[in-house]
């Protein structure tokens, strides 16, 4: 793997198969000290819940020690330039998981330090997102081999931009719904659709929900308004709904398919209540596999892969 993961274009196709067979490992031996002495820096400028906790924990549970540094309570409130900030924590740290606005922040990370540099969620992707859903999905249906995703709701959003890429990635088809004017980014739409004639994945593009949930085994939607977004809210509230809302009557056009989302919802906006509480929804499922999926691609972009089955074999 590449010193940083910043999106899913980091890691190959082989590699992420490599890293899911990895995460059926630290579900069943979840403890080692395989980070021991390693610093870990989080660097949020956005909340979060299900990230940093995972990323704290799992951190924890392989013996590495964390720092939480954010936006507000830091010298950048003052002006302190990124750069300086950055050069700063190297001096501390081995590993900076960052969540930020720009995307490019992240790259001026990477570019600058020899910290590994994790993206926690930028504008752009939210790549540890989608290796824990993709793991669900694998775990569900105890395969990849042609599944068939529908994502309902704003093709401009970072989740779906990286479950896009990771899924073309595999082979794993996709249909995405979305108002006109908000499909997904130009670059990875692009990227995709290069990925998606190696894999054998098929991409299709509809204005509407109903199209895209025919026959698929998973419904997945996200926020109208991303972190970020708040000023827009009003416009893209007008534009998404009530057509583009996960409801129970269009999870019913799908057929058995299972309902997916990254969390946090906003119920009654993108989905309804019955949905995300139904039986066929699978949103804390992945919630966990963050947990897992990041342990795993911690020890693979350390190259300490090998040292957590040493360790493993010394605990049996
Ligand atoms: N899905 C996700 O990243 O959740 P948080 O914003 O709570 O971290
Ligand atoms: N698209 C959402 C994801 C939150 C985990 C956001 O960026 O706010």
């Amino acid at each position: 793997m590449l010193k940083d993961f910043l999106s899913i274009n980091d890691i190959k196709r082989d590699e992420m198969v490599d890293l899911f067979r990895l995460t059926d490992k630290l579900k069943k031996y979840p403890n080692s000290d395989v980070l021991k002495n390693k610093m870990f820096c989080l660097y949020f400028e956005k909340p979060s819940t299900r990230t940093r906790i995972s990323f704290e924990v799992g951190i924890k549970e392989l013996g590495g020690e964390v720092v939480f540094l954010d936006k507000i309570t830091s010298q950048l409130s003052r002006g302190e330039p990124l750069e300086d900030t950055i050069r700063t924590v190297e001096r501390y740290a081995h590993v900076i998981v960052a969540r930020v606005f720009s995307h490019k922040d992240l790259e001026l990370m990477a570019k600058l330090s020899k910290m590994n540099v994790i993206n926690a969620l930028s504008d752009l992707e939210h790549p540890c997102q989608a290796l824990a859903d993709i793991y669900t999905i694998r775990e569900k249906f105890k395969t990849l081999k042609d599944i068939k995703i529908a994502f309902v709701g704003d093709g401009t959003d970072n989740v779906l931009h990286s479950l896009l890429l990771a899924s073309t990635k595999l082979g794993i088809h996709m249909n995405i719904a979305c108002p006109k004017g908000f499909e997904p980014e130009k670059s990875i739409l692009e990227r995709a659709r290069t990925q998606a004639k190696i894999s054998g994945s098929k991409i299709s593009i509809t204005h509407e929900p109903e199209h895209a949930v025919k026959d698929v085994h998973v419904v997945y939607t996200d926020v109208f308004v991303s972190m970020g977004q708040e000023k827009d809210s009003k416009k893209r509230l007008k534009k998404f709904l009530p057509k583009y809302r996960v409801t129970q009557e269009l999870l019913e056009k799908a057929g058995s398919a299972l309902f997916m989302h990254c969390l946090p919802a906003h119920r009654g906006q993108e989905v309804d209540d019955k949905v995300i509480d139904d039986i066929r929804s699978i949103v804390f499922d992945q919630a966990e596999n963050r947990l897992h999926t990041q342990k795993a691609l911690i020890i693979k972009l350390l190259g300490l892969e090998q040292m957590y089955n040493i360790k493993l074999s010394l605990q049996d």
